[in-house]
């Protein structure tokens, strides 16, 4: 028998979790239909670049709380099971129901009464409940939870210590297991109803969103108006504290905060303007970038390099990167386009020096510390939306 059984727990949520409470002493068994996952991962090896995870991995694998399976028969055996895959949105951007339908009907078979379901992908409001009644109407006694996971990624580490945990039940008794197993990451629980549970989740990533937006926004109006963003911002944040959380301008990418911003507008009926508007600026800098190289180059007779290819910094995570989209826009108008990244392994990529020495003109697409002090000669154009280098980011 197993305490918990975490599913999709090879995935960038589920991994550093299942390797936390194993280190906390529970008995933790990951499931996930990922063969390829669970052979690296039994190994130990981490899939993905998580700060700090390699090392504990390794230990729960040797004490024996952690294992691994891709046989969904373990859910049977485990006392507590969190459900952690993947909740994209459709080619439309409408949330992509039939995703959790699928995974909670395959796994349906193997539930058993008795046991605590605790869901922890972001998901659309009001799914948690759904959840809850396909159990019931399949005869099933369940405790459904709903707890969602706010650590970024990278950080997953030190934040599953650090965090509060936002907890939710649908019974007085899966709200006490929720308190027992968070309670060993963290003091601190916020006890919600489940549908406020997944509205907090929504509203936290749409937040920073937003506020990633504004910042964008603002560098553009600086640009345009041939002013370095970072000496305004400089000026606006410096030792004044309510404007301390305007973030820096850069690429607002990734896996959750586009696709929980159309997750909310969705939720809200499609009336969403400022997360709708959010998302015209965010996914509108890699265009903007080029444009206005455009008028002040001739780009169509230039190389252009890019430095950075995951979706934030210091990562490997290339999942929805607006590197790629940059790249692809680029390909369109400039007369090359060549890129390179420490930390992500794809064919098309170059050693970093060879970039650097062949660009007519290099764009730090994403801020990794090692493009900090980088040795860039003074007369090569450079594009640092993120003033990784410290020399501004005008274009
Ligand atoms: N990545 C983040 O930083 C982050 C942070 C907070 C919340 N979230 C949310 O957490 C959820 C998971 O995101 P992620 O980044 O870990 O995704 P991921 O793709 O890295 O991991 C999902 C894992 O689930 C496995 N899987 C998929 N379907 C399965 C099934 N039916 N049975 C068993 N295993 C299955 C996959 O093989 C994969 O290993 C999403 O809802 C996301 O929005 C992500």
């Amino acid at each position: 028998m197993y305490d918990i059984c975490v599913i999709g727990g090879c995935g960038h949520v589920g991994l550093p979790l299942s390797i936390t409470l194993a280190d906390r002493g529970k008995k933790v068994i990951v499931y996930d239909i990922s063969t390829e996952a669970v052979h690296t991962v039994r190994q130990g090896t981490m899939p993905f670049h998580e700060e700090g995870a390699a090392g504990l991995l390794q230990k729960v694998l040797a004490d024996g709380t952690l294992e691994l399976s891709d046989s969904p028969a373990v859910i049977s055996q485990s006392k507590i099971v969190i459900m952690i895959i993947g909740t994209p949105v459709d080619e439309h951007l409408n949330p992509n129901f039939q995703v959790m339908v699928d995974s909670v009907n395959q796994c349906m078979p193997y539930f058993r009464n008795g046991q605590t379901l605790i869901l922890r992908s972001t998901v659309y409001p009001g799914i948690s409940e759904r959840v809850n009644d396909w159990l019931r109407e399949a005869g099933l006694t369940m405790n459904v939870c709903f707890c969602p996971e706010r650590i970024l990624e990278g950080k997953a580490m030190t934040e599953l210590y650090s965090l509060p945990q936002i907890i939710s039940s649908f019974t007085p008794a899966g709200l006490q297991e929720c308190r027992d197993l968070f309670g060993l990451l963290t003091t601190e629980l916020v006890e919600v109803q489940p549908t406020e549970a997944e509205l907090a989740k929504l509203f936290t990533n749409v937040w920073r969103y937003i506020k990633f937006a504004v910042a964008n926004q603002f560098y553009m109006i600086a640009n345009d108006y041939n002013l370095d963003f970072y000496k305004v911002y400089h000026a606006v944040t410096h030792r004044y504290d309510r404007a301390r959380d305007l973030p820096k301008a850069g690429f607002a990418a990734g896996p959750c905060l586009f696709k929980d911003a159309m997750q909310l507008a969705a939720f809200n009926n499609g009336n969403f303007y400022l997360g709708h508007s959010a998302m015209l600026v965010n996914e509108g800098l890699p265009n903007y970038i080029v444009q206005k190289l455009k008028v002040k180059y001739l780009l169509n007779k230039m190389t252009v390099g890019i430095l950075g290819m995951a979706f934030k910094g210091n990562s490997d995570d290339i999942r929805e990167s607006l590197s790629y989209k940059l790249r692809k826009i680029l390909q369109v108008h400039a007369g090359s386009v060549l890129s390179a990244d420490p930390y992500v392994t794809d064919d098309s990529l170059l050693p970093q020096a060879e970039v650097i020495a062949q660009a007519d003109i290099l764009i730090i697409a994403t801020p990794h510390k090692q493009y900090q002090g980088l040795d860039i000669p003074l007369n090569k154009v450079t594009v640092d939306i993120w003033n990784v280098l410290g020399r501004g980011g005008l274009i």
